[in-house]
């Protein structure tokens, strides 16, 4: 983890084994790497099994008993003391099948596995913003259901995900909302650029115009994939029970923005546009020149976040690894990044 963020709980203690389900992933990854910092012994479980931190285990949170043996559900029950909820997918074109499955009946698969687990203190689930689909005004941490509609199934299977969550008031649950995560992976994995505002790049890296409203220059919510561990991290350690937290980068970065840092590794200034019938265009081809047509419903910009929530954060506002978005840009570069459709 970065020297350059601020942790000010410092007094926390680890205290047993902490289940992160979607250990492999993303977030996954980077949760694992902060909680094994901190003294947790980590178990991660995904389909893969694989882990950046602790101990892998293959499971499915679709399944009964998380995809488990009895046996081996039996004695994770025995010895988790807290869990925490970085499965999912941010595939924006997920059908309601995959979203569905996968955000909303792994949370009911969750939750009941936490109901028969002794020891369990506290249960950290990430949420997205984008459960608040297309919301208008200022949202805070206490809305969840202000009238939006929702611009694809991920968005919905988030919401429908917290709406479970909130419903489970017998556990003890911290809900974390972030906005799209970017920066290098904590545990040196390449980055895989197919989902959320990277989608875009190679389109941009090849100098076509995007539309976006007012050239993009409203909030991205974007944030320090680090900085979102750590923030996971302390709300294991000191569960919030029944709080919900909002994190994003406090600096915020315009869409604009982002996507001109992304972009600087390849000498590409991005032609980001304020002309609508570029976005009309777009849609009509979008598959055909291998825009994800997902992403052109981000056009406009989303509703407001009460800035409250950032100073309502426990410990102080995590900060930034200085230059995240730069290094996003470059590792996705890298040879190794998964880029969808090759270009450079
Ligand atoms: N990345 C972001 O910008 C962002 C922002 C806000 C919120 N979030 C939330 O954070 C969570 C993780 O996002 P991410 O970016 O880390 O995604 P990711 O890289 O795609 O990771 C998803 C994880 O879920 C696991 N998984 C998928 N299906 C599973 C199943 N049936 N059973 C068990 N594990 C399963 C995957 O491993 P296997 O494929 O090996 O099973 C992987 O470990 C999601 O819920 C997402 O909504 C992400």
């Amino acid at each position: 983890m970065s020297g350059d963020m601020r942790t000010e709980d410092k007094e926390a203690v680890a205290e047993g084994t902490v289940l992160v389900l979607g250990g492999s992933g993303y977030l996954g990854r980077a949760v694992s790497l902060a909680l094994d910092a901190a003294g947790w012994d980590v178990v991660a479980l995904s389909r893969s099994g694989t882990a950046a931190a602790g101990r892998g285990v293959r499971g499915d949170v679709t399944r009964h008993n998380l995809g488990l043996s009895g046996d081996e559900a039996a004695a994770l029950r025995g010895s988790v003391t807290r869990i925490v909820s970085c499965f999912g997918s941010v595939d924006w074109s997920a059908g309601p099948a995959t979203a569905l499955d996968l955000h909303a009946a792994g949370v009911r698969t969750m939750l009941r596995f936490a109901r028969d687990c002794p020891g369990l203190g506290g249960l950290v689930h990430v949420s997205s913003l984008l459960a608040f689909g297309r919301a208008e005004g200022v949202v805070g941490n206490r809305e969840l259901y202000v009238g939006q509609t929702f611009r694809n199934w991920y968005e919905y299977g988030k919401y429908h995900a917290e709406a479970l969550v909130r419903e489970a008031r017998d556990l003890p649950i911290t809900t974390i909302r972030f906005g799209p995560l970017l920066g290098p992976d904590p545990s040196g994995a390449p980055l895989n650029a197919a989902d959320g505002l990277p989608a875009v790049l190679p389109y941009l890296v090849q100098g076509y115009p995007v539309h976006l409203r007012d050239g993009g220059r409203f909030p991205s919510y974007a944030g320090d994939v680090a900085c979102a561990a750590e923030l996971v991290g302390r709300a294991v350690a000191r569960p919030a029970a029944g709080a919900t937290w909002t994190w994003y980068d406090p600096d915020l970065p315009t869409v604009s923005e982002v996507l001109h840092r992304l972009c600087r590794p390849w000498g590409v200034v991005p032609k980001i546009v304020d002309w609508p019938a570029v976005g009309r265009l777009q849609r009509l081809v979008a598959g055909r020149i291998g825009l994800p047509k997902a992403l052109l419903d981000y056009a406009e910009p989303w509703f407001q976040i009460d800035p409250a929530v950032l100073s309502a954060l426990p410990g102080g506002i995590p900060r930034c690894r200085p230059g995240y978005l730069d290094a996003t840009g470059a590792a996705l570069r890298a040879p190794d990044a998964d880029l969808q459709g090759s270009f450079v």
